[in-house]
């Protein structure tokens, strides 16, 4: 995929968990559109090696340590931004922790943990950038990542469940709060995307991949490149007029019933 450079010409993106998986594909596709990047996550070697990646790419890119559950730590990723490009326009609150557990079996802790990574930490993504987003020349936008798992109910991911309908229902107030400051706030809900801890984590180790796969009517795991693309359409100018929505990729298996573990006997052929 190639980007026209100017569509995120002069923007600065700043992106928790930008080092892996589906963060560093949308740094990747911001970067081909023209934004500068400040990449944020707890590791430093991953961002590291991810600088590395996006350097060789051409972008122009940096990192900054953070652990998005302390507030402190986002609010200086925020202004590293600012110390070092002078200004920040797209924020993409990508961060999350998950992990299979019964709600029968989980610990207080746990449950604590998802929720302070994923809702928490995307509150405070927000909170943190809203003046430097409010003060953005090219009007702000905030970004974040939800599931349609989160609606449907998740057997085995109780906390990153209710995590992920929290963000949604943060981001639908935020844009009607922040609209007038020309901050355009939206999720994008990935469904079953290949070759990220994701996938690996709640369908490979759990040996459902098979069953996931035979459930997605497109056939087939998507790719960080189908979340990046979407995107650099919220971030950009191609998305002017588009707030509050959860922009759903995921090859239409939240319409096939078969993301709560139903698949018709027989309906599709198995695909792996
Ligand atoms: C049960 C578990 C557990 C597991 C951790 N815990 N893993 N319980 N089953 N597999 C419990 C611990 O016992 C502890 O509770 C509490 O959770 C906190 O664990 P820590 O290891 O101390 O936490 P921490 O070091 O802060 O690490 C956070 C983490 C870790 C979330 C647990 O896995 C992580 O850093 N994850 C980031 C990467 C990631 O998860 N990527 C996937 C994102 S995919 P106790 O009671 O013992 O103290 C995603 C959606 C995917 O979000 C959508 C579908 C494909
Ligand atoms: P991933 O590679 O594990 O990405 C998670 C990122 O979050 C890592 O880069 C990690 O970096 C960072 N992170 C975790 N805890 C953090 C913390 N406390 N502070 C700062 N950064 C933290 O997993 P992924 O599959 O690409 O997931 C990316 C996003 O997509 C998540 O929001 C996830 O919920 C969502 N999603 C994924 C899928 C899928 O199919 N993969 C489907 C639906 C939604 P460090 O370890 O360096 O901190």
């Amino acid at each position: 995929m190639t980007y026209t450079k100017d569509a995120l010409a002069g923007r600065v993106a700043l992106i928790t968990g930008g080092g892996s998986g589906i963060g560093l594909g949308i740094a990747k596709a911001l970067a081909a559109a023209g934004a500068k990047l400040l990449l944020a996550s707890r590791n430093v070697e991953r961002l590291d090696s991810a600088l590395e990646e996006l350097r060789c790419l051409g972008a122009e890119a940096a990192r900054v340590k953070c652990d998005v559950r302390k507030y402190e730590e986002v609010e200086a990723a925020v202004k590293t931004a600012g110390e070092i490009y002078g200004s920040l326009d797209i924020v993409v609150a990508n961060a999350a922790g998950n992990f299979v557990v019964p709600a029968a079996e989980m610990s207080p802790n746990a449950w604590k943990v998802v929720i302070d990574i994923d809702l928490n930490g995307t509150f405070f993504c927000a909170r943190a950038s809203y003046e430097a987003l409010k003060a953005s020349r090219f009007g702000g936008r905030f970004l974040a990542i939800s599931t349609t798992r989160a609606l449907e109910g998740w057997p085995g991911c109780a906390h990153a469940g209710a995590a992920k309908a929290g963000i949604m229902s943060l981001i639908r107030t935020l844009s009607a709060e922040w609209g007038r400051d020309g901050i355009r706030c939206n999720t994008i809900a990935p469904g079953a995307i290949g070759d990220t801890e994701g996938v690996r984590r709640i369908y490979e180790d759990q040996g459902r991949k098979a069953l996931e796969l035979g459930s997605i009517p497109l056939g087939k795991f998507g790719q960080t490149s189908d979340i990046a693309n979407a995107a650099v359409f919220l971030c950009s100018d191609a998305g002017q007029y588009v707030t509050g929505a959860d922009l759903v990729v995921d090859g239409g298996r939240n319409r096939s019933r078969a993301s709560t573990g139903y698949v018709p006997e027989g309906l599709w052929k198995e695909t792996a």
